[in-house]
Formats: C-alpha cells, sequence, structure tokens
C-alpha cells in the first residue's frame, strides 16, 4: 500500500503553569538582559516545571487532549512512543510510567532518545509500526523537563531551554479512502554521532557514574557548544526540508505550513528562506516556549492546529534538529 499509512487524528500538549520571563533570571544571579536573549535567540519568556510536575505528568496531559480529539480511549491504545531528553527516572522508560497513568493496559510502551528531533523521530516510528500492520492506533509523545538538566550558572544555556509536552494519536488510514486522504507523506531522519560532544551532558550515565566529583563540577548537567551546534542547525534543517519535499514529490508552493523546532528565531528564518517560504508561512512560539527539545514540534503542532492557522486539508512540514546530531523532518496532510 503506498503512502499515507498513517494519519494524525488529534494533538494535544501539557505545560506548566509558571511562566519566567527573561526578566526573571536577574532574581537568580544570572547576569543577562531581555535585549540580549530576544536579539541572540527570539525567546521572551519559558514555561517552568513546578515541584509537581514531572515528564510524565505533563506527558499525560498532552497524552489525554490528543485521545479526546481523536475519540480514542485508553485500552485501544497498541503502542506508546514517548521522545524525551529528561525520563523522570533512568529505568524504566517514563512511556511505560505513561502507560499506567493512562491505564493503557495493552500497549506496547517505549522512550526513544533523539533530543529535540525526537517527536518526529516518534512519529516515523509510529508510521511504521501502523504500516506494518503491528499497530493500529499509536500515542506519540514528546515530553521534557529540560529545567532539571540544564545548569542555572551558566548563562549561555539556561535562558534558551523550557519546559512542556506534546502529544498525538497516529491511527490507521482506512482501506477505503478519499482522493487526497489526510497521513504522512514523507519522513526523513539522519544522525550523525561523531559531533556527539557540541551538545551533551558529559557525565551522570554508566559511563561515569554520579560520584562527589561529577556533582562538584557540575559535570552532569548539558553543555552546548553554542556557535557550533548553531551552524549545524542551520545545515542540517535545511537539509531535512530538501529531503522532505522530495520524498514526498513537493515543491514549497504545495507546503501550506513549516512547522520548525523552536530553538531559535534565526535559525528558523534561515530554514524558512532555503526552503523558499516566506515568514508568513511559518509557526512561530519560540517567543513564548523557548526551546522544548522534543516537545517543540508537537506543542506548535497543536497551537497551529488549535487556533486554525492549520485547516483540514492543508499540507505542514515538520522539521527539526538536536543533540547527537540528529535531525529529522516529515510531511503530513492534516
Ligand atoms: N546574556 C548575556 N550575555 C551572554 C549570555 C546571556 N544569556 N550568554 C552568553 N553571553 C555572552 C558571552 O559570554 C559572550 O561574551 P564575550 O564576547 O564577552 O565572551 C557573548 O555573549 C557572545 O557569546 P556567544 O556564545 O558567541 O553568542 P552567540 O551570538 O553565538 O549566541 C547562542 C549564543 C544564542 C547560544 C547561539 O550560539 C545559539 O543560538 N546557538 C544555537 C543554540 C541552540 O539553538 N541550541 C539548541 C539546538 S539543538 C536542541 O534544541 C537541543
Amino acid at each position: 500500500m503506498t503512502r499515507p499509512h498513517a494519519y494524525f487524528a488529534g494533538t494535544g500538549r501539557g505545560v506548566p503553569a509558571k511562566i519566567m520571563t527573561n526578566d526573571d533570571f536577574a532574581a537568580i544571579g544570572i547576569e543577562t538582559n531581555d535585549e540580549w536573549i530576544v536579539s541572540r535567540t527570539g525567546i521572551r519568556q519559558r514555561y517552568i516545571a513546578g515541584p509537581n510536575d514531572s515528564t510524565c505528568s505533563m506527558a499525560a496531559t498532552a497524552a489525554r487532549q490528543a485521545m479526546k480529539r481523536a475519540g480514542v480511549v485508553e485500552g485501544e491504545l497498541d503502542a506508546i512512543v514517548l521522545s524525551t531528553a529528561t525520563a523522570d527516572r533512568l529505568l524504566p522508560a517514563t512511556a511505560v510510567d505513561l502507560q499506567a497513568e493512562l491505564g493503557a493496559s495493552r500497549s506496547a510502551a517505549f522512550d526513544i532518545g533523539a533530543a529535540c528531533a525526537g517527536f518526529i523521530f516518534a512519529a516515523s516510528v509510529g508510521e511504521g509500526l501502523i504500516a506494518t500492520g503491528n499497530a493500529e492506533t499509536v500515542l506519540i509523545v514528546g515530553s521534557e523537563r529540560m529545567s532539571s538538566i540544564i545548569d542555572w550558572k551558566d548563562r549561555s544555556t539556561c535562558v534558551l531551554f523550557g519546559d512542556g509536552a506534546g502529544a498525538a494519536v497516529l491511527k490507521r488510514v482506512p482501506a477505503k479512502r478519499s482522493l487526497k486522504p489526510a497521513g504522512i507523506l514523507s519522513t526523513y531522519m539522519r544522525s550523525d554521532g561523531t559531533l556527539a560532544d557540541l551538545l551533551y551532558r558529559p557525565a551522570g550515565g554508566a559511563a561515569i557514574p554520579f560520584s562527589e566529583a561529577v556533582l562538584a563540577d557540575r559535570s552532569y548537567l548539558v553543555r552546548m557548544a553554542g556557535r557550533e551546534v548553531f551552524k549545524h542547525a542551520v545545515r542540517s534543517m535545511a537539509d531535512a526540508t530538501d529531503r522532505a519535499l522530495d520524498i514526498a514529490k513537493l515543491t514549497p508552493h504545495d507546503i501550506d505550513l513549516l512547522i520548525p523546532h523552536q530553538a531559535n528565531i534565526r535559525i528558523i528564518e534561515a530554514t524558512a528562506k532555503h526552503a523558499n517560504l516566506s515568514m508568513d508561512k511559518v509557526y512561530v512560539n519560540v517567543d513564548r516556549y523557548g526551546n522544548t527539545s522534543s516537545a517543540s514540534v508537537a506543542i506548535a503542532l497543536d497551537e497551529a492546529i488549535e487556533c486554525g492557522r492549520l485547516q483540514p486539508g492543508q499540507t505542514v512540514m515538520l522539521v527539526a534538529f538536536g543533540a547527537g546530531f540528529t535531525w529529522a523532518s516529515m510531511v503530513l496532510r492534516v
């Protein structure tokens, strides 16, 4: 059967209540200012998890909304694919905690680690499960509590990230289909592990477990070579938009909306320019959320549908880049 195999039947998001603005950094002793952050990144505020907001709880809020909109109950989920760089525990996967929370007893549940590109990776895995007949209905989630793993003493990284979750329910496209059924038209995923040390957490895993030395030098927290990451992000997002269109056999003219990973407005603008799309065809919420890693594209997609920016029958391109490096794209008709 040719594409589409799977379509997005419903989306949702789960975002903490607490907002932290750029001006709030002064109160925690960070030497920065709104002008620097806005001009370099486009970020004005981000949501920060409270003590009761976990990666699982934000994922559950997003998932319940997506399931409600898709008209799907927990017993219908065949698989839960959760992308996160901020698992609540190192073992087991956060996806099984989410499965238990939702009561999705028939479901297989597992995490994937592809950082900011993770939601598109999860959607590709979900599409594959459906295309091979292994699943009818798959819940995909990107959920991140980035505030737990960033170094709140490092002004070059702590101003960039925020917390939140986005989710979608993927369902099989019916055999009896319309001429242009909603669904996934192309997927593209790439990685380059030779660049891993440009954005990583040096310690705290099995290779260098927690110790007093690790705690003292804060090497369990995110470290990033910002300028290098920026260059690779622009290059990889450009590659991903090209490939998404090639594989879907579409041109920029066919794209109604571009939803890029929301890390930095300058990366978003460069991606749109490369893809030959004007900024009025680009969904931007980095000003309100900062970089929520794998939740970013999922939250933006949910907002775009909810506010009517994306209408049934329209074609959207998702594109993301993250630690690994990983990058990915997807074209879908909603
Ligand atoms: N406030 C004020 N000054 C700051 C801050 C801050 N928050 N952070 C750094 N600076 C200072 C630096 O100390 C430096 O000062 P110096 O010149 O006196 O040494 C100066 O600003 C310039 O620092 P750079 O790092 O060179 O600034 P740059 O223009 O490259 O911007 C930034 C930094 C915003 C991090 C940029 O490199 C960037 O956006 N990189 C991509 C990061 C990214 O998007 N990562 C995530 C993508 S992948 C994923 O989502 C996981």
